[in-house]
């Protein structure tokens, strides 16, 4: 699979979003600590990193769910301190959750136009919103096939994909995707790559959380690493390769020290769990030892 990236914005484009020292507590509890952030138009930021890292908390401030207690946050050029979901989207702040807000029951074109429903008089106009919906999702190549069957019998890849499509349409200029690819296989979380893809060329500004660094890095621009709260990477693509991304996830100097420690172990060896102690001849362990050549 290739996926295009655009090369480095031009000079004079201005950021959509930027936070700056931008910290949150929870009572004691420092979820996130001088994180600085910036989003643009047409690229993709991968926010990436562990499970208790602080993505989630990030993206809710930028999210309106959250409010920030330290630093600043403007969207715009004009700083913000957003009180409500409401008031994020009044900017133009979508967000896909991983627990996307589509009403399984519901077919796809009514999922389509929730909350902002087509009205004729006081009837819903359900053949426009058939058409729009039909319209807009082969205009991002997404296929679905019948628009009036329920939400809920579709795959994981194609609610996100409706998702985003549905952000598009009504005038998102950044979607934030919350690991819209973590709990999919990998031909799915391809195709959701690839709408991830579409929403940057449409010049959104896409906030991409993920913890694997291999469709951050099929799609992304910039790449920053929360660790405990706080921006242990900060970088643009062509400072760093997929390996290196890589090794930061995994936390390069951990992952050295355990590598260290569990050093005296042979993972090819086969143990005698009533004896363990005692290892038995297998096909990783050798009876006899080659000498390795110094
Ligand atoms: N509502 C909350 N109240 C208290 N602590 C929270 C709350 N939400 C998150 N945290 C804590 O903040 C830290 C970051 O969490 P989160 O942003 O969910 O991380 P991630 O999304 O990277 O897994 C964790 O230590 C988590 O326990
Ligand atoms: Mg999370």
């Amino acid at each position: 699979m290739s996926i295009q990236t655009t090369p480095r914005r031009a000079a004079d484009v201005e950021p959509l979003v930027v936070m700056k020292n931008v910290g949150k507590s929870y009572g004691n509890v420092n979820a996130l600590q001088g994180v600085n952030l910036e989003v643009y138009p047409g690229e993709v930021t991968c926010v990436l990193g562990d499970n208790g890292a602080g993505k989630s908390t990030l993206i809710k401030i930028m999210a309106g769910l959250h409010e920030h207690t330290s630093g600043s946050f403007e969207v715009a050029g004009v700083k913000r301190q957003l009180a409500s979901p409401r008031a994020a989207q009044a900017l133009g702040i979508a967000t896909v959750y991983q627990d996307l807000a589509l009403a399984p029951l519901m077919s796809v074109w009514r999922n389509f136009f929730m909350g902002n429903e087509i009205r004729k008089g006081p009837f819903l106009d359900s053949r426009a919103m058939r058409r729009i919906a039909d319209e807009e999702l082969q205009k991002m190549g997404i296929q679905i096939g019948d628009l009036d069957r329920p939400v809920g019998g579709l795959s994981g890849g194609q609610k996100q994909c409706i998702a985003i499509a549905r952000a598009i349409y009504f005038g998102a200029k950044v979607i934030i995707l919350d690991e819209p690819t973590a709990a999919l296989g990998v031909k799915q979380s391809g195709v959701v790559l690839k709408y991830i893809a579409k929403a940057r060329d449409a010049g959104l500004g896409v906030v991409f959380i993920t913890h694997n660094p291999h469709h951050a890095y099929l799609v992304g621009n910039h790449f920053i690493i929360l660790k405990l709260g706080r921006l242990t990477l900060d970088a643009h693509r062509d400072e760093l390769t997929l390996d290196q991304l890589t090794a930061e996830m995994a936390g390069g100097q951990e992952l050295d020290a355990l590598k260290h420690e569990l050093g005296d172990v042979d993972p090819g060896k086969t143990v005698d769990p009533d004896n363990p102690e005692v290892q038995l001849a297998g096909p990783g362990k050798p009876e006899v030892q080659e000498e390795k050549p110094q």
